[in-house]
């Protein structure tokens, strides 16, 4: 019998404890590790679930992750049902700390998991929680972190599609942990130390798509032209990523509490070479928003894929939120209207047109956007430049008193002074090199406003 060590925490509250990751998760995290490092992962089946020891050794010169089921044994834990008895699972982890475990050493030093893995006790989500949006496979409610208001996306999933809708979910959030940006949504983490896992994130006040169909008449242009702003900016970070969203659209834009514009819903979002064609029927696409090269069976996404949907988008600001292409009842037709469009030679691109309230200018560069050949079409960052230009030159934003936004329900519009510290704020932190004072070009809403105010 093993003596007890000193420590009592439990293994699940340790940090070397990564929660229901897959295998695969698993050697990523030990990805580059010396011989020894290891973590610990729980295995999820509708049959049993299982706690697996994961570590570095080297096989054949070469290091390899190693894992080996912790199984119970009555009231003890034993590693592989071989050796000797352990009464907690965090002893065996340190048992294997004094023995040799693998090729001639023994564990080292665990793997932290990374900061936005969530401990469940911090984490509070009612069974009757508000309801605040949801689709196939998902549903957003309201939660509570820290004692903070959040959003909660948690999986209603069956059992039989659990584990691989749980992978997708993982991947939205490993996406989210990489974009912090002050027009993307701010995630707080993943909750997955149980099942089913959870993503956490910033509560939102209302969506861009109703608020356009509610208030769309009355938004001042440069309101309108602040939104596109804001999206081009958010997307010209994803592409600097080297990410590509996918399923760019009005619905997938919502407001901060302080009435800001963000783009959410990481769902179908990858890096640029991981990603393959939609493994989904038609009806599921949405092609209303996709390039005509996206919705082949052979399709690749990048950038230009994106900026031709962030033109339907702009399309949805100034239209108030109608449909894109509304004159079309169905998918299928889409599809082949934008068939006809890639013949060679290419069709001049005849499905999409600028609504009658556009701005000249805008209308322009959503033709742009919307050139058959990809290469004809604008970067997010010429993008973002461009509407910088027409805020500062032609449609300056409205005072934040005036916005629309600020009439929000459940906005809490910033005074001025607010408004800059939140930037001050991005710009003391992540985005330092992103919101630069000198650089023309990229000065925020907030020095605008401010010169717009000294204009007026
Ligand atoms: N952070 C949030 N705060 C408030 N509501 C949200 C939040 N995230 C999502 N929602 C609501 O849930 C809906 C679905 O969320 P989304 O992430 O787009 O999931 P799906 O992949 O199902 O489309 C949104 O359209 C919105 O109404
Ligand atoms: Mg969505």
């Amino acid at each position: 019998m093993v003596k007890p060590k000193k420590e009592t925490k439990k293994y699940n509250e340790q940090s070397y404890y990564w929660g229901y990751i897959s295998e695969a998760e698993a050697e990523q995290g030990l990805k580059g590790c010396e011989a020894g490092r290891f973590l610990v992962r729980s295995h999820y089946s509708s049959q049993a679930t299982s706690v697996w020891l994961c570590f570095v050794s080297i096989v054949r010169e070469k290091p390899k992750v190693v894992h080996r089921a912790i199984t119970p044994i009555g009231k003890q834990f034993v590693l592989d049902g071989k050796q000797d008895k352990c009464s907690a699972i965090h002893e065996v982890v340190c048992f294997y700390q004094d023995h040799v475990i693998g090729n001639g050493h023994k564990l080292a030093k665990g793997v932290p998991r990374p900061t936005w893995f969530l401990r469940n006790c911090h984490i509070k989500v009612e069974q009757n929680a508000t309801v605040l949006g949801g689709g196939n496979f998902s549903t957003v409610v309201m939660g509570k972190y820290r004692n903070q208001d959040v959003a909660v996306k948690k999986l209603i999933s069956s059992e039989d599609k659990i584990l691989k809708e749980k992978e997708d979910l993982m991947k939205e959030a490993r996406t989210m942990a990489l974009l912090k940006h002050p027009y993307i949504i701010k995630f707080h983490g993943v909750s997955i130390d149980t099942m089913p896992p959870m993503i956490l994130m910033e509560l939102m006040a209302g969506g861009l798509l109703s608020h356009l169909k509610e208030e769309g008449p009355k938004i001042e242009k440069g309101e309108k032209v602040l939104y596109c702003w804001q999206l081009a900016s958010a997307l010209a970070f994803v592409a600097e990523k080297k990410m590509v969203h996918r399923d760019i659209a009005a619905r997938n834009c919502l407001f901060n509490v302080y009435g800001i514009l963000k783009l959410t819903d990481f769902g179908l979002s990858d890096t640029e070479t991981n990603l393959i064609a939609y493994c989904t029927s038609n009806d599921q696409m949405p092609v209303r928003w996709m390039a005509p090269e996206a919705t082949l069976p052979t399709a690749t996404f990048n950038e230009k894929t994106d900026v031709w949907s962030f033109a339907v988008v702009c399309g949805e600001i100034f239209g108030n939120g109608t449909e894109p292409l509304s004159h079309f009842s169905d998918n299928k037709d889409i599809m082949e209207a934008l068939l006809k469009a890639m013949k060679i030679p290419p069709q001049p691109n005849e499905l999409h047109r600028s609504c009658p309230e556009t701005p000249p200018e805008v209308a322009i560069n959503q033709k742009n956007c919307w050139e058959i050949d990809q290469n004809l079409r604008p970067t997010f960052s010429d993008l973002a430049q461009r509407f910088d230009k027409l805020l500062k030159n032609m449609y300056p934003p409205p005072l934040l008193e005036d916005m629309s936004t600020s009439k929000m329900k459940r906005v809490k519009p910033l005074t001025i002074a607010e408004y800059e510290l939140l930037n001050k704020y991005h710009l003391d932190s992540e985005n330092d090199d992103y919101f630069d004072d000198d650089d023309e070009a990229m000065s925020t809403p907030a020095q605008r406003r401010k010169m717009n105010r000294k204009q007026k």
